[in-house]
Parts: C-alpha cells; sequence; structure tokens
C-alpha cells in the first residue's frame, strides 16, 4: 500500500478528544486541504472555517442538544447520550464548511468532498476527526441560525454545509472492517 491508501485505511470516526489544541501550522495545513477539492464546474461554492472558538463551540453544542431533545424522535439525542451526552466528543477545535444555498444541490456533494480532503489530512498528521452532521443541529430550530451564520463569518447567502471534529484521540479505535461485497465488477 502507498502512503495515500494507508492514510485512507487508517482513518476511523474518533469521538472521544483531549483538549489540546492542534499548531495553527497543522490546522491551516488541513484547511489546505479543503481547499484542494475539486468541486462540480470548479465552483468552489464553499468556505473552510477553523473554528479555535471554546464559546462558540459550547454554545452550538448546547442549542444541537436542546434541538435533539425536542424532537419527537429521540433515537439521535439517545445515540449521543449514550456516547456521553456530549455532541463535539469533547474535540477542541473543528472546521465548519458552509455552502452556497443558491447552488444547494451540487454544493452539497462539494461539501461532502472538501470534508472527506479534511479528514484525510487530519488523519495523515496523526490528528483524530470525525465528520459531523449533526452540528447542522445548532441551525435546525432556526433560533440560533443567523446568530452562529455570523459569528463563523459566513459570507452572505451562506448556509451550513457539514463540519468536521478535529483535534488529538483520547480513545484510538480500529477502522472499521470495509465490506468487500460492495464491490463489484463488470466485465
Ligand atoms: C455525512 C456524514 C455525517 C456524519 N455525522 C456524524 C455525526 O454527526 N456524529 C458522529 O459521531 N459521526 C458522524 N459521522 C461519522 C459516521 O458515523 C462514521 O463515519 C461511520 O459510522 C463509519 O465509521 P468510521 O468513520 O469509523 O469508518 C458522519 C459521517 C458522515 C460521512
Amino acid at each position: 500500500m502507498n502512503e495515500t491508501l494507508k492514510v485512507i485505511a487508517k482513518r476511523y470516526a474518533c469521538r472521544d478528544y483531549k483538549s489540546e489544541m492542534p499548531s495553527d501550522e497543522i490546522l491551516q495545513a488541513i484547511a489546505e486541504a479543503g481547499i484542494q477539492a475539486p468541486s462540480g464546474m470548479n465552483r468552489q461554492d464553499w468556505r473552510v472555517i477553523v473554528v479555535k472558538d471554546k464559546e462558540l463551540m459550547k454554545d452550538m453544542e448546547s442549542e444541537g442538544m436542546s434541538y435533539l431533545a425536542s424532537l419527537e424522535g429521540k433515537s439521535a439525542y439517545n445515540r449521543i447520550m449514550d456516547r456521553g451526552g456530549r455532541l463535539f466528543y469533547g474535540a477542541p477545535c473543528m472546521i465548519v464548511v458552509p455552502i452556497d444555498q443558491k447552488q444547494f444541490s451540487s454544493a452539497v456533494l462539494d461539501c461532502g468532498i472538501v470534508c472527506q480532503n479534511i479528514a484525510l489530512a487530519a488523519t495523515s498528521l496523526g490528528l483524530g476527526n470525525v465528520i459531523c452532521g449533526l452540528t447542522g443541529t445548532a441551525f435546525a430550530s432556526g433560533l440560533r441560525a443567523e446568530e452562529f451564520s455570523k459569528r463563523l463569518g459566513f459570507p452572505e447567502g451562506y448556509a451550513y454545509g457539514g463540519s468536521i471534529l478535529l483535534g488529538y484521540a483520547n480513545t484510538v479505535k480500529e477502522p472499521h472492517t470495509p465490506d468487500m461485497d460492495k464491490i463489484s465488477f463488470v466485465e
């Protein structure tokens, strides 16, 4: 296996972080991997926002948990509670990727590719990471979406697209075993 394939095979969803903040140099390198992602028609309708603001993360986390608790279906809420009740698992920082609302359909896929570039770059640099779709719950009730968009510095017309939690792993997990049955060749 070459280095790229090794990093892909090593990545796993990290759900327990140390409080230590990665250096700006590392975070910058990871963010740069994000903006090197391909995008439909090279539109690059995203931003890569590195969030080190603990208060902001705490506020988004508690808004997200309140939103999940308010839902009739409690499966997501219960899953997070079973994992320790922390939407962000103690991660010291995260990257939020807002996307242009006008291009939403293609931007969602583009955003996913940015997130995966970030996840793989973080893995290659020794950081735990997990793509965290549930960060969207902080925006979901609409009550604080505008406030969070402003504090995160979303450009006009951009909305939350995706996020990745980052930090040094407190608990290291084995990557999941890939299901080889998912692969087929047509010849
Ligand atoms: C689009 C997307 C959203 C995700 N959102 C969350 C999330 O909100 N919280 C979480 O703990 N994991 C989240 N994950 C991580 C997945 O649960 C995880 O990738 C999956 O269980 C496979 O495990 P692995 O990443 O260790 O291979 C998300 C993954 C993707 C791709």
